[in-house]
């Protein structure tokens, strides 16, 4: 069983030890987080499930500046620009709030994963940046406030806080905002003996056109179709949560597929339709359909980007790869398993 919990933060690198580093790694969701209620606390609009995976991780490092007059954040080697930027300065100044200190700050982050392409590289890098600036601020959140942290820099980051599959609560929604904000967050789900493999199949690495942001956000203004998802989701969860207590890799593949598929049937009814299957994507699906028709489960599901991901057994891994790669051939096909959760890096991280 993978490690659940972050590392307890040592009181060396706590009381304003003002460097840390952290690791952490993306997730899948097999149960989709798509749809926000609130979009400045990053409140969902329903429950989600995910692994974290033990591949791609995201390595950050934060140092506190007293005599910087601003941040400065490299991504992989190269100054942040953009949105990018904005994102991690923006998460930065809640850190600053919260531990009522105003310095500014050295980010310094390498991904393995490729950016923006629909592989969560927001999930890994805003878990590592909730982890990493939160020890350089002084602060000592445990892993359910290190959640909700993460939340508001990326949805999905709240789930790799935790390692193995983590269930991300929508919070409550009505009452006060503080209500919603301390009610929405990821916690580790138990699961009976399972065994198994994510197969990513990364059909095109480069950024997507549409930003999940972006496209969720029109998909709950215009899609038809969003609000029975939304009630067929909170069905899937259900039926997830037993599958797993039953360690059924079938009956979780099964709710993971139609989970996933119905987001893409929200977005592709919002107007203007969002679409980020391509040609490669349904060339892939069928490949996954034909390995079931020869008695292999395995199950598919996709994010916000042309790439696939198939659930299957441990055991039936190399074989799945084998044949996903046959229908792909320009991309590249990776191997995961259950992974561990965010956690700070001994010594500062140097
Ligand atoms: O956390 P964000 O804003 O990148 O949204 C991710 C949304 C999906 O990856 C499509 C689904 C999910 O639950 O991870």
């Amino acid at each position: 069983m993978p490690e659940q919990h972050t590392a307890p933060v040592r009181a060396q690198e706590r009381a304003g030890a003002a460097r840390a580093g952290a690791v952490a790694h993306p997730n899948i969701a097999l149960i989709k987080y798509w749809g926000k209620s609130d979009e400045r606390l990053v409140l969902p609009r329903t429950d989600s499930l995910s692994m974290t995976l033990d591949i791609f991780p995201t390595t950050t490092h934060v140092r506190l500046d007293a005599e910087a007059g601003h941040d400065t954040v490299t991504l992989n080697g190269a100054p942040a620009t953009g949105e990018a930027r904005r994102r991690i300065v923006a998460f930065l100044d809640l850190v600053r709030d919260m531990a009522k200190r105003p310095q500014r700050a050295v980010v310094d982050t390498e991904n393995t994963v490729p950016t923006g392409a629909g592989l969560a590289s927001s999930a890994s890098g805003f878990a590592a940046l909730a982890v990493a600036a939160a020890a350089a601020y002084g602060l000592d959140p445990d892993a359910t406030a290190l959640s909700r942290l993460a939340r508001r820099g990326s949805g999905s980051a709240s789930r790799s806080i935790f390692g193995g599959f983590a269930l991300w609560h929508a919070g409550r929604h009505t009452g006060t905002a503080a209500d919603a904000d301390l009610s929405s967050y990821a916690e580790p789900v138990p699961t009976a003996e399972l065994d198994p493999a994510l197969v990513i199949a990364v059909l095109n690495a480069g950024p997507k056109a549409v930003s999940s942001r972006t496209a969720m956000r029109r998909t709950v203004d215009t899609s038809p179709l969003y609000e029975s998802w939304a009630a067929s989701s909170r069905d899937d969860l259900a039926g997830m949560r037993v599958a797993l207590a039953h360690g059924d890799l079938e009956a979780v593949g099964e709710i993971a597929e139609r989970n996933a598929l119905g987001m893409h049937a929200t977005m592709l009814a919002a107007r203007p339709a969002v679409r980020y299957m391509s040609p490669a994507t349904l060339t892939v699906l069928d490949s996954v359909l034909q390995l079931r028709r020869d008695g292999i489960p395995a199950y598919a599901t996709m994010d916000a980007g042309p790439n696939v991901k198939v659930l299957c057994r441990r055991a039936d891994a190399d074989r799945v790869a084998g044949v996903v790669r046959g229908a792909a051939p320009g991309g590249s096909v990776h191997i995961a398993g259950p992974g561990r959760g965010a956690r700070l890096l001994p010594g500062g991280g140097r």
